[in-house]
């Protein structure tokens, strides 16, 4: 099939790249020009694995190209696949003058019988705001939410649990389907409020479970349990699951607390007062800062003036993306609170201004006198502690991430504090 993809951004790109790798044509369009052209010389602006590869691949055999200007993507195609923002609005509301402009572009260049499909995130009601944007009653708009994962986005698109498609139309909706013929999943088909809706409701029921082991992670803290036992120990529940269960410095990234804010807003503007989703969207926040308090507490009451060394920077492990990142919002508390932060990712990410970033993770530790683990990358299970804690000036550990061996840490003479692990 030959298919339009606009907006090449982390959904986009992996759709475009995988749609190809699925045997389709497909033709990809941002309006960022750079980007574009990079692509066309097989290079990818983010850390994605396995993707790269793909668009390498997708391009050398002609099935997959990017052109500048969502214009020229769709007027020879069949399907095209809105990937645009949707940002949070400044009353939490979900923005969709991107959704809006990207459809009102290609409207007048659409062929007939074309099937815009959203893979955007957006609220209840939204294919009909496309629909009208487009200014056409010879297309079809169907919902199709994405449920990838940064960082595995080419294994989830290719490997999904499900695939969700929201169409009025039976002929359009059984098309789509057919894109996904290549991949063995469950299909859902259905209308497209309740396509949209089941978007929301994932995404909130995952924030939730992360919260709740938050919540628990503190509470295992003040009884003396030990939450890595007690996931543990959920997990092999099959209805619990053991998903989702690894607590944290708190939820981030360019989703969940966009998306768990969007339908807090959705179901206010509808009567309904979220008030479980609210308190789960609290408990986040009030995560960041416990990580923060913990600290203050380790270091003898006061962060002012101390050195502190912070690993990780990314929202999570396996991606370059700072989009809401706690690892950010957490510096930026500490740093608010007058420490001295030197950071280090594996990502190499430049330009902050309250804090420095090292080269390697143990040049952040120079002089610090303590260490936060912010992301849980792989590298920082199995680094030298003693080698960490020559370079630091007081030795003590706060792992947000359970990344770190406690025994390991305290052999190595640190003063060792991990959340969900009692004193
Ligand atoms: P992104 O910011 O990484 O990428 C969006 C891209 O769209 C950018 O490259 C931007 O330049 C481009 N763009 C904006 N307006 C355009 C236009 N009019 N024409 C062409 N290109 C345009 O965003 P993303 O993370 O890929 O998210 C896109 C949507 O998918 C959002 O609604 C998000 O909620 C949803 N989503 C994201 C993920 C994820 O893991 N990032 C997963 C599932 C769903
Ligand atoms: C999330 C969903 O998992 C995807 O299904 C969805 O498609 C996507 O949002 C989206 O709509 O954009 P993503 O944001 O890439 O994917 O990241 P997650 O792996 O879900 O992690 C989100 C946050 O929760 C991260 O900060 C992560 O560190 C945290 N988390 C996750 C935990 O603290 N503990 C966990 O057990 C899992």
């Amino acid at each position: 099939m030959r298919v339009a993809v606009i907006g090449v951004g982390y959904v986009g790109l992996t759709t475009a790249a995988c749609l190809a790798h699925l045997g389709h044509e497909v033709i990809a369009a941002d309006v960022v020009e750079d980007k574009v052209n990079a692509l066309n010389d097989g290079r990818i602006p983010i850390v994605e694995e396995g993707l790269e590869d793909l668009v390498q691949t997708g391009l050398e055999k002609g099935l997959l190209r990017f052109v500048h200007g969502s214009d020229r993507a769709v007027p020879e195609v069949d399907f095209v696949f809105l990937c645009v923002p949707t940002p949070q609005d400044e009353d939490g509301s979900a923005d969709l003058s991107y959704v809006e402009a990207a459809a009102a572009t290609i409207g007048p260049h659409l062929r007939p019988e074309t099937i815009v499909v959203n893979k955007s995130t957006v609220p209840v009601g939204s294919t009909h705001v496309v629909e009208r944007a487009l200014q056409r009653d010879d297309v079809f708009v169907v919902s199709n939410p994405e449920f990838l994962r940064e960082g595995s986005a080419v294994h989830d698109f290719l490997n999904p649990d499900r695939i969700v498609v929201g169409a009025d139309s039976a002929t359009a909706a059984i098309k789509v389907t057919e894109l996904f013929s290549a991949i063995r999943t469950a299909v859902v088909v259905t209308d497209p409020p309740t396509a949209e809706t089941i978007k929301y409701a994932s995404n909130a029921f995952l924030a939730t479970k992360v919260s709740f082991v938050n919540a628990m992670a503190n509470v295992c803290e003040a009884v003396g349990a030990n939450v890595r036992d007690v996931v543990l120990g959920m997990g092999y529940d099959k209805r619990i699951g053991s998903a989702f269960l690894a607590p944290g410095p708190g939820w981030g990234g360019s989703c969940f607390p966009k998306d768990s804010q969007a339908l807090v807003s959705i179901a206010e503007q509808a009567g309904y007062d979220f008030g479980l989703l609210r308190g789960v969207i609290d408990v986040n926040r009030a995560q960041h800062q416990r990580v923060v308090d913990r600290l203050t507490e380790m270091v003898g009451g006061s962060l002012a003036g101390q050195r502190i060394a912070a690993w990780g920077l990314t929202f999570k492990a396996r991606t370059d993306d700072l989009r809401d990142s706690p690892a950010l919002e957490v510096i930026k508390r500490l740093t608010d609170a007058g420490a001295c932060v030197t950071a280090y990712d594996p990502t190499h990410p430049s330009g902050f201004e309250s804090f420095s970033v090292a080269g390697d993770a143990l040049s952040a530790c120079d002089d610090a006198v303590a260490l936060v683990v912010l992301t849980e990358w792989d590298e920082f299970r199995w680094i030298d502690l003693g080698k960490a804690r020559a370079r630091m000036m007081a030795h003590r550990i706060y792992d947000t991430r359970n990344v770190i061996d406690p025994l390991a840490a305290r052999r190595a003479g640190f003063t060792f504090a991990a959340v969900g692990l009692a004193g």
